[in-house]
């Protein structure tokens, strides 16, 4: 897939310049905990500054109206002089925006503080259309919605890609290519989203392991017992899917329950007990496995990582980093695992996507690409 990239334009100098990018971060008592989605769009923020352009960025932060970017805002100025506005249709956010000078920042509050974001609503892209003259996506984790930022507005102005967009996009497109042993790890929970993938990777991988929340529905479906751990709503059609033999699920888990934390069989869990991480034996089976394989994709923790299960998931990411085999990571607790465990090695490709990734690895594209490449043709 060609996309038309922001860099190989020439003359930006004075263009102002709207740049969407994914700044939900995870943010507590108003600090970023992870500002792995800032960090990665600074080259690209110097890039414009450098070239003269007149920048605007764009992004939403959580699901509620009364998220705010502000913590988002303090990290980024640690790196990026730029000013805040509160409110770009307030006479004074207006009169800010378009004051800039060239080379100068603008960070806009909370796009989904307005109705019309969320619903893609065409008239408030064309109000932030009035602020641009260019339109630049540089927000992979967010093109699988049809947020007004990220479809309607690339179709009102010139609309390009970010550096690291056209990056994301490269990377994670090894996943089509067969190299085999093909591994492929989900974890996390949302078993929806996950459940095209699996069918589509069953063919495409030589290895499908699905652990942590994900395990629990197929092991219900299988007859275990799951005691209190949490589930999705089991359907009939995945249960032709336990009979493949290129899916794997964990050997044994690591329960919470009467007796304490201790390490289960998977078909010895009790009812009382709740299942919060895969086990020694199945890290030892993963292990094995990134060892022999030449391309690994891996999505989601394979345990309740926020809650401090964190121990299948680090193991795997400390694996992961001594291999030589290219791997695509994505999602937030595996992207911060893969940071703790210190891997900065070139073949381990770490996505800012996480939702987005798991969609663009099932459908081959997004909604917000078709929305500017389809402009192109
Ligand atoms: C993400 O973190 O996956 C993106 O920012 C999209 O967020 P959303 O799921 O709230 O649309």
């Amino acid at each position: 897939m060609k996309l038309p990239n922001i860099t190989k334009l020439k003359k930006l100098k004075g263009k102002r310049i709207l740049l969407r990018v994914d700044f939900n971060v995870p943010i507590k008592d108003d600090v970023v905990v992870d500002d792995f989605r800032i960090r990665k769009v600074i080259p690209t923020l110097e890039f414009l500054k450098k070239s003269g352009a007149r920048i605007i960025i764009l992004s939403h932060i959580g699901r509620e109206k009364t998220d705010t970017l502000l913590s988002a805002s303090q990290k980024l100025g640690e790196k990026i002089k730029h000013v805040f506005v509160q409110d770009f249709m307030s006479e004074e956010g207006k009169t800010t925006l378009s004051s800039l000078k060239d080379g100068e920042v603008a960070l806009v509050e909370n796009l989904r503080k307005w109705d019309g974001e969320k619903s893609g609503d065409k008239a408030f892209a064309k109000s932030l259309a009035s602020f641009g003259d260019i339109f630049v996506n540089e927000a992979f984790a967010v093109s699988h919605r049809k947020d007004a930022s990220v479809f309607a507005l690339p179709k009102l102005l010139p609309a390009y890609f970010g550096p690291l967009f056209v990056d994301e996009v490269e990377n994670i497109s090894i996943a089509f290519k067969k190299s085999h042993p093909y591994l492929l790890i989900l974890g996390g929970a949302k078993f929806e989203t996950k459940l095209p993938l699996i069918k589509k990777y069953l063919d495409v991988a030589d290895t499908v392991f699905v652990g942590g929340a994900l395990a629990n529905t197929f092991f219900k479906l299988q007859g275990c017992e799951i005691g209190a751990s949490v589930c999705d709503v089991e359907t009939n059609k995945m249960k032709p899917l336990l009979k493949n033999k290129k899916l794997i699920l964990p050997l044994d888990v690591i329960v919470e329950g009467p007796s304490g934390r201790i390490v289960r069989s998977q078909e010895a869990v009790e009812k009382t007990e709740k299942i919060l991480d895969d086990g020694p034996e199945t890290v030892l089976l993963l292990e094995g496995l990134i060892k022999k394989a030449k391309f690994i994709l891996w999505n989601g923790p394979l345990g309740y990582y926020e809650g401090g299960y964190d121990g299948a998931t680090l193991s795997v990411a400390k694996a992961l980093s001594q291999t030589t085999a290219n791997a695509v990571v994505g999602g937030g607790d595996t992207v911060a695992a893969i940071e703790k465990v210190k891997s900065n090695k070139k073949n381990i490709f770490i996505s800012t996507g996480g939702g987005a990734m798991l969609d663009f690895l099932s459908k081959g594209t997004l909604p917000a690409i078709e929305a500017i490449i389809k402009k192109k043709k």
